[in-house]
């Protein structure tokens, strides 16, 4: 297959696209730079150039494909909900370029945004209408009604030994203010998965998810942010402490609407259905290997 993948320069497109490669597919990567451009044919890719903003863009590097990942977005959590949108206009424009056809689309989202109210979320449960980003999952399913084949997966922390998803955010909080904390007792869970296992599960998906369907991303169902802060801690050989929930905004900024998230989440349907099995290491193992201290 010819698969035009958004985001392709960044973190997981980056695991993705030598992912597809492997398995005999050729990749059109968007590339909005240069930089970017030259990564992507370092890599063995075909470029196309593209924007978030510009949807044309987008719908033309999907008509010329025979299936869509989409993994571009603009990080800028201090405008959350514009982003959002952002994301929503770029599902529909990639929808439109595979107007007429059985190519499949995948599209990105979070497992953060399924609340459960502690029970692990499944992938049949719905994203909670009061996050922003349920936004592009709505949108997937709009395309899914008009019968295009279009599959969620949703994405928990993804970690190497150098970046963590959000955690990323939280090693750079303690960094900054010396110490590594979490929020009230620490108990409260987020998801993980290694990037390799998350590269092969958007692989198995464009090959055979369902239209409408979501898949989870995840290797470890739960993991307390206290073990997290505790890892960090001993990494950047900084005191672990807890914060309380009223001084939470103080100490960590636009992050503190994470940190207190509990957000377990399971991948049983997703094994069963695509056979995918993650084989790790563990979110704790790569926070213990990464390199707090880079020469
Ligand atoms: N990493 C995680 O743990 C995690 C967790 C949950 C969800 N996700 C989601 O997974 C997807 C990929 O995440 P990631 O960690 O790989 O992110 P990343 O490393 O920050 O990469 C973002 C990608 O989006 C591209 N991009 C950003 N703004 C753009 C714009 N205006 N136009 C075109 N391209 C643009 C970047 O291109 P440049 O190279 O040009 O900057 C890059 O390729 C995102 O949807 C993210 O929200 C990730």
């Amino acid at each position: 297959m010819r698969v035009f993948v958004t985001g392709a320069t960044g973190f997981i497109g980056s695991a993705v696209v030598p992912e597809l490669m492997k398995a005999g597919h050729q990749v059109l990567g968007m590339a909005r730079s240069d930089a970017g451009a030259k990564f992507l044919e370092g890599i063995g890719a075909k470029v196309h150039r593209g924007d978030l903003e510009d949807l044309d863009s987008l719908r033309k590097g999907a008509e010329q494909s025979d299936g869509v990942i989409h993994l571009a977005f603009n990080h800028d959590f201090s405008k959350f909900e514009a982003v959002c949108e952002t994301d929503r206009r770029a599902v529909e424009a990639l929808g439109s370029g595979i107007a007429g056809s059985d190519r499949p689309l995948v599209i990105t989202s979070g497992t953060g945004i399924v609340r459960t109210q502690g029970r692990p979320s499944t992938e049949d449960d719905a994203a909670s209408s009061a996050i922003p980003r349920v936004a592009s999952e709505q949108a997937a399913a709009a395309l899914a009604a008009q019968g295009k084949r279009v599959s969620v997966v949703r994405l928990p922390q993804v970690h190497d030994t150098v970046k963590q998803g959000l955690i990323t955010y939280l090693i750079a909080v303690a960094r900054q203010k010396g110490v590594s904390a979490y929020v009230g007792d620490g108990l409260n869970r987020w998801t993980a998965v290694h990037v390799l296992d998350c590269a092969r599960l958007y692989r198995l998906v464009l090959e055979k998810g369902k239209a409408g369907a979501h898949y989870h991303a995840v290797a470890e169902e739960g993991v307390s942010l206290r073990d997290i802060a505790d890892v960090i801690g001993r990494g950047l050989k900084l005191p672990v402490v807890s914060i309380s929930p009223e001084k939470a905004a103080e100490h960590f900024g636009w992050l503190a609407h994470f940190v207190a998230f509990d957000i377990p989440a399971s991948s049983a349907l997703t094994q069963e259905r695509l056979g995918w099995r993650p084989i790790g290491p563990a979110l704790l193992s790569d926070l213990e290997s990464m390199s707090y201290f880079p020469a």
